[in-house]
């Protein structure tokens, strides 16, 4: 008999972690980003399609690829499918906590999952004004809050790895 307990995913996770919206790479993609790990398999990889249109910068396409767990697909999924359409701007005020929110919410023991989606969007986002080579008014010039979280749960997952690693070599 499992001893594990299922965590208790809201409906909404559950379903976009059975069909998740926009999964897969993106051949023209303007920017590539990812957030976590790929040594212990929690990673999200973004990929967005800017485009300026009367000088107004739009995500055309987004799409993901997950190694990471259903809260990582979920979250994921319904953040390319906010930020389609959005104007770049708005798309970099969308937070982990509103993006939880918007799945029902999430087990706390998965709100990193939420980070790192958002992590991605946020490095994706500061990619592809290096590569333009600009720097618009709205975008913070030191990394935020929420970008130093997904530095903190990047380091914090790579620990847990290298220490069940040593366990495992132990043996
Ligand atoms: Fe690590 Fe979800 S991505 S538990």
């Amino acid at each position: 008999m499992s001893s594990r307990i299922p965590l208790p995913y809201s409906p909404k996770v559950l379903e976009l972690f059975r069909n998740p919206k926009n999964l897969g790479p993106m051949e023209d993609a303007t920017v590539v980003e990812s957030a976590g790990s790929p040594a212990c398999g929690d990673m999200i990889r973004l990929y967005l399609k800017i485009v300026n249109i009367d000088g107004v910068d739009i995500i055309e396409k987004a799409t993901f690829e997950s190694y990471g767990c259903a809260a990582n697909i979920a979250t994921a999924s319904i953040l390319t499918e906010m930020i389609i359409g959005k104007k770049v701007e708005d798309a970099w005020k969308i937070s982990w906590k509103y993006l939880s929110d918007q799945l029902g919410g999430l087990p706390p023991i998965k709100y990193h999952c939420s980070i790192l989606a958002v992590g991605a969007l946020k490095r994706g986002i500061r990619a592809y004004y290096k590569k333009v080579g600009s720097h618009p008014d709205w975008l913070p010039k030191d990394l935020t809050t929420e970008e130093k979280q997904v530095f903190e749960e990047e380091e914090i997952m790579m620990r847990y790895y290298s220490s069940l690693k040593t366990l495992g070599e132990g043996r």
